[in-house]
């Protein structure tokens, strides 16, 4: 699969958002994502519905929305309606997860699952096949800016052995401390989609930093 970068809007400078997703893009960038947070699943809160349709009136690009909240089903009829590609939640943070991958596919979104360090591959097993996308965390969710952490790298590896022996076209995307240098594993080890926040967004040259993301991968490849 061609590698994605998803550069995380949550690093953006918000009040210059148009030209910073537009620098994105132009970098080569071929999603953006949109970390919701609700203060309760992880300490930090975020924004919502009107930063996706924000978004959607800048560009036709996917949204990617990682919900970091509790009860995420909450908010699937709002996030397609307005303008959400991709619904990706967490496990632990409802009860009926089958239901609502199923219900997301329903609004016309992509469905995944997002997996904490802790958080063991048996949450995915028994869903794999109604999963388009399964994003390994490499941090603890709740704050841009924090360094990967190595044992991502063989999570990564046995999630990618799991939808290859499922035979499952599910993307694998990775997010946290995504840098220059450790794309680089991930991607070896089997990610195909990158979330990078501080990389891209904290970088002077926007555009620029997406191009050195894309060239690490392929590089390696
Ligand atoms: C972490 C978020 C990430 C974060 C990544 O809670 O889910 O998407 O924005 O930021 P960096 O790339 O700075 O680690
Ligand atoms: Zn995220």
């Amino acid at each position: 699969m061609n590698p994605i970068i998803a550069p995380s809007v949550l690093s953006a400078d918000l009040a210059r958002l148009p030209e910073q997703v537009e620098a994105a893009l132009a970098g080569g960038a071929e999603w953006m994502h949109v970390d919701v947070m609700d203060g309760h699943f992880v300490p930090n809160l975020t924004f919502g519905a009107p930063i996706i349709r924000a978004i959607r009136r800048i560009t036709d690009c996917p949204i990617d929305v990682h919900l970091m909240v509790e009860r995420p089903e909450q908010y699937i009829e709002d996030y397609a309606a307005a303008g959400a590609n991709l619904f990706t939640f967490h496990p632990e943070a409802t009860v009926h997860v089958q239901r609502h991958l199923a219900t997301v596919r329903a609004q016309g979104m992509l469905a995944g699952l997002a997996l904490n360090p802790s958080t063991p591959l048996a949450l995915i097993e028994e869903v794999v096949a109604d999963l388009d996308l399964v994003l390994v965390m490499s941090v603890n969710p709740g704050f841009g800016g924090q360094s990967y952490l190595p044992a991502a790298t063989d999570k990564i590896r046995r999630v990618r052995a799991l939808l290859d022996a499922r035979r499952s076209g599910a993307r694998l995307e990775v997010d946290g401390g995504i840098t220059p240098e450790t794309i680089v594993q991930a991607h070896a080890a089997g990610a195909d989609t990158f979330v990078a926040g501080t990389a891209v967004f904290g970088a002077s040259d926007i555009g620029a930093a997406v191009r050195e993301l894309h060239r690490s991968c392929l590089a390696r490849a």
